[in-house]
């Protein structure tokens, strides 16, 4: 039997998350995932979500766990991580409000129920990429295309839908996760 190849560290790694540990209840669930693919390799993605589930994001602790996991270099994860934007490379809020700001939406006020979102929960509108409270407790985002364009602004708060949304809707939104 080979012996498995030396770990090479990933040339750029991403945010490190010293306590990060997998429980036995994760590691539980990553092995029954494994049980569905005809090879490790092939459940990378699955084991990255439920790894993302479990803490919100993928850390460097997290890329070289999975590696390690799945018979793969770290690399092999990281670029996995860093190709997929729903692979989060760093903690979110506790609740992530995504507005969809492709063409229909933007058309139908996406920018403006976005911006709403902003300004009720003290985030810069205009910053790039995900706004996160500085009590964790959302983050903001813009998203592409959710599929629903005839219904503008679609906009997903978890993991729930809401179609045609106006800025008192976003308020109820924003009041049910509080
Ligand atoms: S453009 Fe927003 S759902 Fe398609």
């Amino acid at each position: 039997m080979n012996a498995a190849p030396p770990t090479v560290p990933i040339p750029n790694p991403l945010l490190a998350q010293p306590d990060f540990a997998v429980t036995a209840a994760l590691e539980a669930e990553v092995n029954e995932l494994l049980t569905h693919y005809p090879e490790k390799r092939a459940a990378s993605l699955m084991v990255l979500h439920a790894i993302q589930d479990r803490f919100g994001w993928i850390s460097q602790q997290a890329v070289e766990w999975t590696a390690k996991k799945l018979g793969l270099q770290p690399i092999n994860v990281y670029e996995l991580v860093t190709f997929y934007p729903m692979l989060r490379q760093r903690p979110m809020g506790k609740h992530q409000i995504k507005v969809c700001r492709t063409l229909s939406c933007a058309l139908g006020g996406a920018h403006e129920l976005h911006e709403h979102f902003c300004r009720k929960l003290g985030l810069d509108a205009r910053a790039h990429g995900p706004q996160t409270t500085k009590d964790g407790k959302f983050t903001v985002e813009f998203v592409e295309c959710l599929a629903s364009c005839g219904t503008a602004p679609v906009m997903m708060c978890n993991d729930n839908f809401y179609e045609a949304v106006s800025q008192k809707r976003a308020d109820e939104i924003v009041a049910e996760c509080e």
